[in-house]
């Protein structure tokens, strides 16, 4: 298969008062066209800055290294111009606050009929014929009336689904999902996941999902990819990770996911202890500070990824369920 996006070695660091931030570390990942992969880890785990610097978006403060390919072009030898040929056609990205994408004194309508002025080269006319298609596409009741809104007119689902409509609007290849639905209700979220799921399907999209929920990722990948501390700790199949998982870490993250039959008031497992400081790398595992199994070896020594012969990856020395 072919892999439509490839990072190589990828890292991030920011430059911040209290010295080098390390945000991603040392990345290695292949998407295959039409695949959908899940990124899961906890608050700060470098999920957001990963998504964002894969597509270009970083501040000045941000250094990148090794490589990003999109479809065999190394993106990141291009210039900031030709890089921007790339959004919407080639990347969009859907974030969690839609409020932050949209800009609130500007309608609905001409938000949406930008990019296809702009990037496809439509005209004005053929870009509102478009606009209402697409808002009907996300389910939005009243297109016309839609088009004339300014976007606090709208309720969060709503404006999800209108961020969600101008990120396919130029029918992207890659579609970035960074926790498209935390910030919206229960009921909300399961139609907006739902949403993504069809068009992906329609328009035959490679789906990058980013959630802190084990639970969402086992509805909607492929693939699942977990982060700790800016790394990869484990990598597999959505069904081989839930069958046969291997990092302490992955555990620990499925054990804090809430349950329904958890009574209310009933207060969520989390895992103890903090992510480590991102500007004072420690020697051994990252995770060794929280872990059950954590030994000496853990604390002084790196584990390497490991790859087994089915393809799944782990960062561990003393893996769930032993090495296979
Ligand atoms: N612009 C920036 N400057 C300095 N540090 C940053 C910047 N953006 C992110 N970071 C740091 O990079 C690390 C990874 O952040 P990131 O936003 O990718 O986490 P995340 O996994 O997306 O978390 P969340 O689930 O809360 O969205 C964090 O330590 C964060 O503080
Ligand atoms: S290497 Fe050690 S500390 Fe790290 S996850 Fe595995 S058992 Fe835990
Ligand atoms: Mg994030």
């Amino acid at each position: 298969m072919t892999a439509l996006i490839k990072l190589t070695d990828f890292s991030v660091s920011f430059s911040t008062p209290r010295g080098d931030l390390h945000a991603v570390r040392g990345v290695d990942l292949s998407i295959n066209k039409g695949e959908s992969v899940g990124i899961v880890g906890e608050s700060g785990s470098g999920k957001t800055v990963l998504s964002r610097a894969t597509m270009g978006l970083m501040p000045s403060t941000a250094t990148c290294t090794g490589s990003v390919e999109f479809n065999g072009v190394d993106l990141s030898r291009l210039s900031r111009k030709d890089l921007r040929n790339y959004w919407g056609t080639g990347m969009a990205m859907v974030f969690q606050d839609p409020m932050t994408s949209l800009n609130p004194v500007r309608r609905i309508g001409s938000q949406i009929t930008e990019g296809l002025i702009v990037r496809l080269g439509m005209s004005k006319e053929q870009a509102r014929g478009r606009a209402i298609e697409l808002l009907d596409r996300v389910r939005i009741s009243d297109p016309f009336a839609t088009m004339k809104k300014y976007p606090g007119e709208l309720s969060g689902g709503m404006r999800q689904r209108i961020v969600i409509a101008i990120a396919i609007a130029c029918t992207p290849e890659l579609l970035f999902a960074d926790e498209p639905t935390t910030a919206l209700d229960v009921t909300v979220q399961a139609q907006v996941l739902e949403l993504l799921a069809e068009l992906r399907q329609e328009f035959n999209m490679t789906m990058l999902l980013v959630t802190h929920d084990l639970g969402v990722v086992a509805g909607q990948t492929d693939r699942v990819v977990v982060m700790y501390a800016g790394q990869i700790v484990e990598a597999a199949t959505t069904k081989e990770l839930f069958k046969n998982m291997k990092m302490p870490y992955t555990e620990a993250l499925l054990k804090s996911i809430p349950r329904l039959d958890q009574q209310a008031g009933q207060r969520l497992k989390v895992i103890t202890g903090r992510l480590p400081d991102p500007t004072k790398p420690e020697p051994g595992c990252a995770f060794a500070p929280r872990c059950l199994y954590a030994t000496d070896k853990c604390r002084s020594e790196q584990p390497p990824l490991v790859t087994t012969q089915t393809g799944h990856q782990y960062r561990c020395f003393f893996p769930l369920g032993g090495a296979n």
